[in-house]
C-alpha cells in the first residue's frame, strides 16, 4: 500500500501541462471528492498497524504536493493567457493616425499675418476685456460721442469702466503707448458686439487691424498697401475706396474689391454689382495721435481693419457665420488639406 502512495507521489511530482482542461482533469483525479487521495485516506484503517505512521506521512505529503502542483500550474496558465496573442495579425499595417484640421479662422488669420509680415508689419495682441480708454476714449470717441452706438458694446456690470473690446483698435492704442516710432503692426484677435445672431452677424467674431505711423505716411501709401494685400489674398487687383466715417481716422474709407461677375455665386454675394466691401481704413485722426503724445505735425499714419470671418466666408464659400462657432467636425474636417 505504501508503494501505491509512492507511485502516485511520483506521478504528481512529474505532472506537467499547459492545458487548462488537462489540469482540471488532474485535479479531479487526485483531489476530487471521489479522487485518489480521498480514496487512499479511506483505506487508512486497513493499513497494517506498523505501516500506519509512514503511510499517513506519505499520504499527507501526496495531498500537499498535489495541491501545490495545481496551484502553480494554474498560475502559469493564467500568466500565459494574459500575454498570449489574441489572434490579431501583427503584420498588418497600423491604423492611419487621424489628421486634424486647422480652423478656417486660423487659416485665414495666418494668411493675413503672412502677407503683412512680408512688408515689415509685426504682430501685436492685447486683452479681450478692455477699459473705456483703450476701446473708445483714446480713439477719439469721448463719452457720449454718438459714434459709440456704431458698435453695440457688452459692458461688465460690476466694473462700469470695463467692457469686451468691440475692435482690436484697442491693441493699437496699447501698442502706441508702449512702443517708439515708427510703428508698423497688425493686431489679430477676437472682438465682441451685442448684435442679433444671424447667418451674417454674430456677437463674437475676429478682426485683424493694421497701423502704420511714421514721418510722411500718405494716403497713397495706404492705397498701395491695400492693393498689395488684395492681390496677395484674393488674387484680385481692382479696388475702390468709398468715403466713409470712423472717429479714429480722417479721411476714412470703406474698401471694396472687384470680385467679378462670372458665376451665379458672384451675383449673389456681390448683390449683382461685382463689388465686395472687405474693410474699413483711413488716415489716423490727429486727435488720436495727440492722445498718444505723438506730434501730428511731424508724424502721420494710416489704419485699417477687417473681419476674418467675412474673408473666410468669401474664400471658402461658407454661407453662414454661425458655422465657425459650432465646432461641427463635418464642417471642420473639410479644411484638412487647406494651408
Ligand atoms: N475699428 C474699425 C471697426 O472695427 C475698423 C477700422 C480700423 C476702420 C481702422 C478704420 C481704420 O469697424
Amino acid at each position: 500500500m505504501i508503494q501505491d502512495v509512492e507511485k502516485y507521489l511520483q506521478e504528481v511530482e512529474s505532472f506537467r501541462t499547459a492545458d487548462a482542461k488537462e489540469l482540471e482533469n488532474f485535479r479531479i483525479k487526485f483531489l476530487g471528492k471521489k479522487g485518489i487521495i480521498n480514496d487512499l485516506f479511506a483505506q487508512f484503517k486497513s493499513v497494517p498497524k506498523e505501516d500506519k505512521p509512514k503511510y499517513g506521512q506519505l499520504l499527507n505529503k501526496l495531498k500537499k504536493t498535489a495541491e501545490e502542483k495545481v496551484k502553480t500550474l494554474r498560475a502559469q496558465l493564467e500568466a500565459a493567457e494574459a500575454t498570449a496573442p489574441s489572434g490579431e495579425d501583427l503584420t498588418r499595417p497600423g491604423y492611419p493616425y487621424p489628421l486634424g484640421a486647422r480652423h478656417p479662422i486660423n487659416i485665414v488669420k495666418n494668411r493675413i499675418i503672412d502677407i503683412f509680415r512680408r512688408i515689415g508689419f509685426n504682430v501685436s495682441e492685447g486683452p479681450e476685456i478692455e477699459d473705456d480708454w483703450h476701446n473708445f476714449t483714446a480713439l477719439n470717441l469721448p463719452e457720449y460721442h454718438p459714434a459709440r452706438d456704431m458698435q453695440d458694446t457688452f459692458f461688465i456690470q460690476r466694473h462700469p469702466d470695463w467692457l469686451l473690446r468691440t475692435h482690436t483698435s484697442s491693441v493699437q492704442i496699447r501698442y502706441m503707448e508702449s512702443h517708439d516710432l515708427p510703428i508698423r503692426t497688425i493686431s489679430p484677435g477676437r472682438v465682441y458686439r451685442n448684435e442679433d445672431i444671424s447667418a451674417r452677424s454674430h456677437i463674437l467674431f475676429h478682426q485683424v487691424e493694421g497701423l502704420y505711423i511714421d514721418t510722411d505716411v500718405s494716403f497713397a501709401d495706404l492705397k498701395q498697401t491695400l492693393l498689395y494685400f488684395t492681390e496677395e489674398m484674393f488674387g484680385k487687383s481692382k479696388i475702390r475706396l468709398r468715403p466713409s466715417y470712423f472717429p479714429f481716422t480722417e479721411p476714412s474709407a470703406e474698401v471694396d474689391i472687384y470680385w467679378g461677375l462670372k458665376t451665379e455665386d458672384d451675383y449673389r454675394i456681390t448683390k449683382g454689382t461685382g463689388w465686395l466691401e472687405i474693410m474699413g481704413a483711413g488716415m489716423v485722426d490727429p486727435n488720436v495721435l495727440k492722445n498718444m503724445n505723438i506730434d501730428p505735425e511731424k508724424y502721420s499714419g494710416y489704419a485699417f481693419g477687417m473681419g476674418i470671418e467675412r474673408i473666410a466666408m468669401l474664400l471658402f464659400g461658407i454661407p453662414d457665420i454661425r458655422m465657425f462657432f459650432e465646432n461641427d467636425v463635418r464642417f471642420l474636417e473639410q479644411f484638412k488639406s487647406v494651408l
